[in-house]
């Protein structure tokens, strides 16, 4: 039986990914470490609570004491590292929150893991590690920066990230490296894509635009709208992740994507009519709407003043983790969005529960002088 350390798992994808494993797997143990920023929301997993299998610790992955802890009461084989600033608009405003978490969090974790899992040395001095434990990193397409029109990433791209949040996830990814070339120790890099699906914050552009054309605000694009990204379903880089932890090779990096590019405005008229398209289907979902049906059409794309240094397109090679491991996403984009916006309308009350914080004020900050 394994125990993951699933650290950023009342996020996004972390909470996706604890689903995932309770569903598919009978004989397993995990515990959720998050510090429950304003992106974690414990009421995501509280079902999940209620199986006797996951525990949840409420934690900074800076704070030693706290990790320390963790290792010591557990016996801990997997440290799945989700726990980050995620947000590029917010790591241009405060980038230090940034640096602190996402690198010093990152080496923590990794320090923390090599000291519980040290069982000796070998005749060079290298430390030896308890057999079938592994560090995770979950890292992303952007520390290899921005692409022009055409070519993919692969995992021999170097590195060039320009946003704060990048060059943090960057310099995370250079620490994991480190510790397996200097330690030994047992690791792998997963780099992927532009995830969407349940549960993500309404902050990011996908969960944002629904949650406007609901409330019948205007759509925020920034710049012309052409910038492109290659979107995964959320489960499909759940599904990545398992498979490297399970078949990975020791110290590999894999790139995870699912050839699926779109520049922003296509994504923002395309869920602009798939709202109306659903509620035209189904009147029940026009209760999640604080406008009129007629009103949900392109006239409330607003195009603002671009994000700085955006990058203009990233794009995956997936050919590694498929031809290697043989991870294929399941689903594709068309149905995805469509499950992933009747997700939003049906779940009103966890957008309500993860926005009632600081979100207002938020919004205000980063759209009102756009
Ligand atoms: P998210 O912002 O939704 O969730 C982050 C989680 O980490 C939250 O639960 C938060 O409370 C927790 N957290 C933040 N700082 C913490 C700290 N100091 N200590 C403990 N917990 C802390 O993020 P996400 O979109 O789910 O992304 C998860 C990971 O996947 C990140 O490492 C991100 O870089 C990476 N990633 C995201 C995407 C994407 O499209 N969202 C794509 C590729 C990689
Ligand atoms: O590529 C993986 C990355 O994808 C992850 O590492 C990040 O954690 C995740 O946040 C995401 O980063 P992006 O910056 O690509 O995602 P975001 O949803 O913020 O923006 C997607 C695109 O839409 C981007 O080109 C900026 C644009 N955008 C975004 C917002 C929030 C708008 O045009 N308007 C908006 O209001």
């Amino acid at each position: 039986m394994k125990h993951y350390l699933v650290t950023g798992g009342a996020g996004f994808i972390g909470s996706n990914f604890v689903k995932y494993l309770l569903k598919k797997y009978g004989d397993l143990r995990i515990t959720v470490l998050d510090d429950l920023t304003y992106a974690g929301n414990l009421g995501t997993i509280s079902d999940n609570l209620k199986d006797s299998r996951l525990d949840f610790v409420k934690a900074n992955i800076t704070d030693q004491n706290a990790v320390k802890s963790v290792f010591e009461k557990y016996e801990i084989d997997f440290v799945v590292n989700f726990a980050a600033e995620s947000h590029v608009d917010r790591s241009i405003e405060n980038p230090q929150l940034f640096l602190e978490t996402n690198i010093l969090g990152t080496q923590n974790m990794l320090d923390m893991a090599k000291k519980s899992w040290i069982t000796g040395k070998d005749s060079n001095d290298y430390p030896v590690y308890r057999k079938g434990v592994k560090f995770l990193q979950v890292s992303t397409d952007e520390v290899y920066g921005s692409l022009g029109e055409t070519g993919y990433f692969t995992e021999n791209t170097p590195l060039a990230p320009r946003s704060p949040y990048s060059a943090s996830k960057a310099a995370a990814d250079f620490i994991v490296l480190a510790y397996a070339e200097t330690y030994k120790l047992p690791i792998n890099i997963t780099r992927c894509s532009n995830n969407y699906g349940p549960y993500h914050f309404p902050e990011k552009l996908i969960p944002l635009i629904i949650k406007n054309i609901l409330e019948g605000k205007k759509l925020p694009v920034y710049g012309d709208g052409s910038n492109v990204r290659d979107w995964l379903f959320v489960e499909d880089h759940c599904k990545a992740i398992d498979t490297v932890l399970t078949k990975g090779k020791i110290g590999e990096v894999y790139n995870v994507g699912g050839h699926n590019e779109m520049k922003n405005i296509d994504i923002v008229k395309l869920v602009i009519s798939t709202i109306r398209r659903l509620m035209e289907e189904n009147t029940e979902y026009r209760s999640a709407l604080k406008t009129g049906i007629e009103s949900i059409n392109d006239n409330l794309i607003s195009f603002v003043k671009d994000r700085p240094g955006h990058d203009q397109r990233y794009a995956i090679d997936p050919a590694k983790i498929s031809g290697e491991l043989g991870w294929t996403p399941e689903t594709c984009f068309k149905d995805g969005i469509v499950k992933t916006i009747r997700w939003y309308l049906e779940n009103q009350d966890w957008v309500k529960e993860v926005t009632s914080g600081d979100y207002r004020e938020y919004y205000d900050r980063i759209y009102g002088n756009r």
